[in-house]
């Protein structure tokens, strides 16, 4: 890995994931991206693993696409490339998926956020969609997700101002799950996690699936599929043990089967 490292077992069954190109604040160009698509599919598939944590650093989550990779192309190659359908690999992630922003995380950098389950901000994050303001527009999501999480009002004053908003304002819009003090977000984002991994793992992949879905679908068809999730936790053993532990008044041991 060159631009992303990872802690595989950071905490018990969490792993870290850091987007590691300081200088450029963490510009995610295409190698970044595709090693980040790579290493959240193997640890998706890492049964050892129940909750993912994405961050970067103090300065900066991610400041957008790598605008001096992309500066020279044409239309047809940034088709041919599409390097933005990594945004949606990314969203293909089964378990839960936590970013821990602080600094910028603007463009494609809070695209990126968005494409997470959760966001833990530091008091410093700043998120924005600016690309207006190098001639273009978001086109990692920017335009649907922040819609869909702030509003349209709030969504299209960003996407054509390029305005950054504060954590303190993207909490007020319900952007991010909380804000803590700049020293604090990775603790506050790892003890989000510790809970979730202390859960069925199973009940969790099957419950955000059926989160999304309701961005996805309309009410009936949402409530449907909620429904047969729910039913299919009952094919766990994780369901059994949770429901006799609480009969039993007792702490569950979930396994993930
Ligand atoms: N791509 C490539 N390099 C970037 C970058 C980006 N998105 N953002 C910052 N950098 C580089 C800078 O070029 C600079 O490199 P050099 O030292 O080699 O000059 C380095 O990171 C530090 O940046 P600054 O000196 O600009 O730092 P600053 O603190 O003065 O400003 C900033 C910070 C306001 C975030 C500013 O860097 C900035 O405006 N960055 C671009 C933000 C942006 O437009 N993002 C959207 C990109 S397009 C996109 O993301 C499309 C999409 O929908 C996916």
């Amino acid at each position: 890995m060159e631009f992303i490292t990872v802690k595989t077992q950071y905490k018990k069954h969490i792993a870290l994931i850091n987007l590691n190109r300081p200088k450029e604040l963490n510009a995610l160009n295409l190698q970044l991206m595709t090693e980040l698509k790579d290493t959240l599919k193997a640890l998706d598939e890492d049964d050892d693993v129940r909750v993912i944590i994405l961050t970067g650093n103090e300065k900066a989550f991610a400041a957008g696409a790598d605008i001096k990779q992309m500066a020279g192309k044409t239309a047809i190659d940034m088709l041919n490339v599409d390097q933005f359908s990594t945004w949606d690999q990314i969203k293909k992630t089964k378990k839960p998926l936590i970013a821990a922003v602080s600094g910028f995380a603007l463009g494609g950098g809070c695209e990126l956020a968005m494409t997470c389950d959760m966001i833990v901000a530091s008091e410093s994050a700043k998120f924005g969609q600016p690309e207006i303001k190098i001639g273009v527009m978001p086109g990692a999501g920017g335009t649907q997700r922040l819609t869909r999480a702030i509003g349209k009002a709030k969504a299209m004053e960003l996407v054509l101002t390029g305005n950054f908003i504060s954590a303190e304002e993207a909490l007020h819009y319900g952007l991010v799950n909380k804000v803590v003090p700049t020293e604090m977000y990775l603790e506050a984002a790892t003890e989000l996690a510790t809970q979730i991994a202390q859960m069925s793992p199973v009940a969790a992949k099957l419950a955000k699936e059926s989160v999304n879905r309701a961005f996805e679908t309309h009410l009936d068809e949402g409530l449907h599929f909620e429904r047969k999730n729910f039913y299919l936790t009952f094919a766990s053993e994780d369901q059994t043990e949770g429901m006799k532990a609480f009969v039993e008044k007792r702490k569950p041991e979930f396994t993930g089967k």
